[in-house]
């Protein structure tokens, strides 16, 4: 098909390419192993786009398998331009994917979804033309509205994970999030005069909440839809991709330096001194070991507050009064004493890691969730 440019070249090369893209609609596809759904997907889609919207379908894809060969021969007969571009290095996974797309659309609308018919085709036209009738920047397909649902989110456990994923980000982005209630979805349109491509830094699968925060959309309307069955093969969410995803918070909730975080780990380091002096001076004042443990980690605690305070948030002191401060870091920092060991647990239990380096990644785990959950509740208006 002659509207279809399969490249192998490194991506700067590529990114001439897209050029060709102008219409109305870019519909971004990341592929990562679908060679079972894409021509599914082409097929439904070439049903579901009215011949009003101009629409061109752009795969960005990743794949070891057959997928872009396959994707070549089912774009033939389809309605609508359809190309591959084809990474060889999967740098920032399914949401660089998704970014190399954007930074090569020039059409007034981008739509990302999934190609394994989780979202269905018939929403795309729907989303638009949302958009369209709100001027809103971004809509959301959305699991969580009235007439939403996530039929096709398989198992209790990863129903549970997603549910305090959901509460847990929208915790920390009170207001980038505001309007979203599925930040967690991979299905959306959104304004190409909305994105400042070179702000994005994806990291893994949230690529809306990526664009939500640090684009800041204007306005946002949803759509509800529901979350189908995947079509074939299977989910390519990994373990890995739940610390990708960890790292990609912080990364969001401390867009200024990262030496803050660097800055907090040693602080953090630093604090084992003092909570080691006072463990000494109380058990050799007669106290039981337990029971000194307890107290000197406050001693601890109060170190690392002091010194945090005067160097890293000097400047977001006046949200707060200091003893209301006092009182969350020092919540939070005994919270993640407790909430390691049930980690390592399910690390080693679960996972069946070995002990050491089960404790290592659940420090660094904890680590990461209590810089964002105190800059994020001790530190923000
Ligand atoms: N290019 C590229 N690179 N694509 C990828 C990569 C990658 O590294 N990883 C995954 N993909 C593609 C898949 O091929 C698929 O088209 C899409 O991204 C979603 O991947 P799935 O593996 O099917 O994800 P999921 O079903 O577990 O998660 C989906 O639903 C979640 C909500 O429960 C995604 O939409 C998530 O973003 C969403 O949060
Ligand atoms: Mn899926």
């Amino acid at each position: 098909s002659e509207d279809l440019w399969h490249l192998h070249a490194p991506i700067d090369a590529e990114l001439t390419a897209p050029k060709t893209l102008t219409g109305s609609v870019t519909l971004i596809v990341p592929t990562f192993n679908e060679s079972g759904n894409v021509a599914e997907l082409l097929h439904r889609l070439g049903d579901a786009l009215p011949d009003h919207l101009p629409c061109a379908v752009l795969f960005v894809d990743d794949s070891t398998d057959d997928t872009p060969a396959v994707i070549e021969k089912a774009a033939a007969d389809h309605p609508f331009p359809v190309s591959v571009l084809h990474r060889e290095v999967a740098e920032g996974g399914l949401g660089g994917a998704v970014v190399e797309g954007i930074k090569g659309a020039d059409t007034d609308w981008i739509v990302v979804m999934d190609a394994d018919l989780q979202h269905p085709p018939h929403l795309v036209p729907e989303l638009v033309g949302e958009g369209e009738r709100t001027g809103a920047d971004l809509v959301v397909a959305s699991r969580y509205i009235a007439g939403g649902s996530r039929a096709g989110l398989a198992g209790s456990y990863r129903i549970a994970v997603s549910r305090g994923a959901t509460w847990l980000t929208k915790g920390l982005f009170p207001r980038a999030l505001g309007g979203i209630s599925d930040p967690m979805s991979g299905f959306f349109a959104m304004r190409r005069s909305a994105v400042t491509a070179e702000a994005l830094k994806p990291l893994g699968y949230k690529i809306l909440l990526e664009l939500a925060v640090r684009c800041r959309p204007r306005e946002v309307a949803e759509v509800p839809f529901v979350f189908q069955e995947r079509f074939s093969g299977e989910s390519k969410s990994t373990a890995r991709e739940g610390m990708r995803f960890l790292a990609h918070l912080a990364s969001l909730r401390s867009a200024t330096p990262p030496a803050r975080m660097i800055g907090f780990g040693l602080i953090g380091f630093s604090g084992f001194v003092p909570n080691l002096a006072a463990l000494w001076l109380l058990t050799h004042a007669g106290m039981h070991y337990l029971p000194a443990e307890i107290v000197a980690n406050q001693a601890g605690v109060l170190w690392n507050f002091v010194l945090i305070e005067t160097l890293l948030f000097r400047d977001r002191r006046r949200h707060r009064h200091w003893a209301d401060r006092v009182g969350r870091f020092a919540l939070l920092a005994n919270a993640d004493l407790l909430l390691r060991i049930p980690l390592i647990a399910v690390f080693v239990a679960r996972f069946g890691m070995e002990v050491l380096p089960a404790t290592a990644l659940a420090l660094v785990t904890t680590f990461v969730l209590r810089f964002a959950a105190t800059e994020a509740l001790v530190y923000l208006p």
